[in-house]
């Protein structure tokens, strides 16, 4: 028998970023390097859990898959979004930590777009991808499945003299998670780093369930981070 804080429990964790493709050689993409959503899978498995990793592109080693730790593979957001729609349903924790892209290619071109003579460049149309996190806990509200706890996650760069942790409460009430992890993000800040500063947010519903109801910071290795963020989801 399984001990820890989710011992028997199903966990579903995404990781890295989402690549959407523009033609057959290229692509957009983000700086995930996925190490977050790793290190929580890990820390889900050792507390017990049954974990589904569902991990796009990672710089990071992944996990190898055991019987306590299945690890699924995906390329594009539609492909995240068709993933956790399966996972989310048998789950009773589900954390967003995958950095979706927001907006794909609005076309696929089937062949490699090719430079004009005239020296012009193509226009890139985008249009925006759906949001997983927030149709999750959409159809948890309206059709009552999905997880008992859910949690996002907000990357913010901090700009334009607007505080974090402000723009990281709007972002909790807009997707209706339960918790929401903030971390700062930049050019030398936590992405790729094993070191991370993360915040952890609570909503008033899930406030409620809390011994410690204020926000929590971790700043350390990002096991550390899983650790903490994984407590808060069991309690
Ligand atoms: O809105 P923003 O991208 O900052 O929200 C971040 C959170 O929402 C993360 O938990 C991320 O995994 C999730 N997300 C999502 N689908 C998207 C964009 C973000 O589930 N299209």
């Amino acid at each position: 028998p399984s001990t820890g804080v989710l011992a028997g429990r199903r966990v579903v964790i995404t990781a890295g970023g989402t690549r959407e493709p523009l033609d057959p050689v290229r692509y957009l993409g983000n700086r995930s390097s996925g190490k977050q959503g790793i290190a929580l899978a890990q820390e889900a498995a050792a507390q017990g859990a049954h974990v589904h990793l569902i991990a796009g592109i990672v710089e990071a080693e992944l996990p190898r898959g055991t019987a306590r730790l299945q690890v699924e593979r995906i390329e594009t957001a539609q492909e995240l979004q068709e993933a956790v729609q399966r996972a989310a349903p048998e789950a009773d924790l589900l954390v967003m930590a995958a950095a979706v892209a927001d907006f794909r290619p609005a076309e696929y071109a089937q062949a490699k777009i090719k430079k004009t003579d005239n020296g012009g460049a193509p226009v890139i149309t985008l249009t925006r991808n759906p949001d997983i996190l927030a149709e999750t806990v959409h159809r948890r509200s309206v059709e009552g499945i999905g997880p008992r706890v859910i949690v996002g996650f907000a990357a913010e760069t901090g700009d334009e003299g607007s505080d974090p942790l402000t723009l990281a409460q709007q972002k909790l009430q807009r997707k209706g998670c339960d918790l929401l992890v903030l971390n700062r993000v930049g050019e030398n800040l936590v992405f790729g780093e094993d070191a991370t500063e993360v915040h952890i947010l609570a909503s008033e519903s899930a406030r409620a369930q809390l011994k410690d109801s204020e926000v929590i910071s971790v700043r350390g290795t990002k096991a550390q981070a899983a650790e903490a963020v994984l407590l808060q989801a069991a309690e």
